[in-house]
C-alpha cells in the first residue's frame, strides 16, 4: 500500500468507527443522542495526562455527558494557563461539579523527561514546573535508587503538588466557602488498569500555608 493510501486508510478507520459506535448506542438505547443534546450536568472535573493511553471516561467506565475534561502534559495545574484556569472557573463556577480530580500516571513521558537534562525543544518551559516539584522533594527522591521507583514517586509528588496547586486558587478556595467541593489526587497503573487515591485531598483552608489563603 502507498503512504498516502495507508494514512487515507487510518483516517477512515476513525469516520467508520464512528459511525459504527453510533449506530450501536442508538441501537441500545434510542435516546442517547437525544439526551445528549439537552446538556450537560457533569459532577466530576477531570485533569489528567494527554497520554493516549489514559482517556478518563474508559478507565472510569463512565458515559459521555459525567466528566468535563482538560488534560495536558503531565497533568499539570498552571495558573498562568488561560486553557486550563478556564475549564477550572467553568466547571465549578457552572456547571458546579462535586469533586475535581486530578489524576497522573505511572510512566509518564512527562515526567520521565523533566527528571533528565536533555533539551526538549519547546517542552522545556512546561516540563520545568515538574522540575520544580523534583527539586523541592529532592531529598526524599534521591533516597530512591531504583531510577522506575524514584519515577514513580515523582509522579505522585507531582499530582499533590497540582492537587495544591488547585487549593491555591480563588475558584476553588470560593467554592470551598460557599458549598461542598472535593478536590482528589490519583495516580493510574497501566500494570494492572487500577487507580490509585493519593489522599491528597484539600477540602480544607487549614491545609494550605496563610500566604495563599484569600479573604474572600
Ligand atoms: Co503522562
Amino acid at each position: 500500500m502507498s503512504e498516502i493510501n495507508n494514512i487515507k486508510s487510518s483516517y477512515n478507520r476513525l469516520l467508520q468507527g464512528n459511525r459504527d459506535w453510533a449506530a450501536i448506542k442508538t441501537k441500545e438505547d434510542p435516546e442517547f443522542f437525544k439526551n445528549l443534546t439537552m446538556g450537560q450536568n457533569p459532577e466530576y472535573l477531570w485533569i489528567g495526562c494527554s497520554d493516549s493511553r489514559v482517556p478518563a471516561n474508559e478507565i472510569t467506565d463512565t458515559k459521555s455527558g459525567e466528566i468535563f475534561v482538560h488534560r495536558n502534559i503531565a497533568n499539570l495545574v498552571v495558573h498562568t494557563d488561560m486553557n486550563l484556569m478556564s475549564v477550572v472557573y467553568y466547571a465549578v463556577e457552572v456547571l458546579r461539579v462535586k469533586h475535581i480530580i486530578v489524576c497522573g500516571h505511572y510512566g509518564c513521558g512527562g515526567v520521565l523527561a523533566a527528571m533528565e537534562n536533555s533539551d526538549q525543544g519547546f517542552v522545556n518551559n512546561w516540563l520545568r514546573h515538574i522540575k520544580e516539584v523534583y527539586q523541592k522533594n529532592v531529598i526524599e527522591l534521591e533516597s530512591i535508587q531504583d531510577f522506575k521507583e524514584r519515577s514513580n514517586r515523582l509522579v505522585e509528588l507531582n499530582v499533590i503538588e497540582q492537587v495544591r496547586n488547585l487549593a491555591k486558587t480563588k475558584v476553588v478556595q470560593n467554592a470551598w466557602k460557599n458549598r461542598t467541593v472535593q478536590v482528589h489526587g490519583w495516580v493510574y497503573g497501566f500494570n494492572d488498569g487500577l487507580i490509585t487515591d493519593l489522599n491528597a485531598m484539600h477540602d480544607e483552608l487549614i491545609d494550605l500555608e496563610p500566604i495563599f489563603r484569600y479573604k474572600l
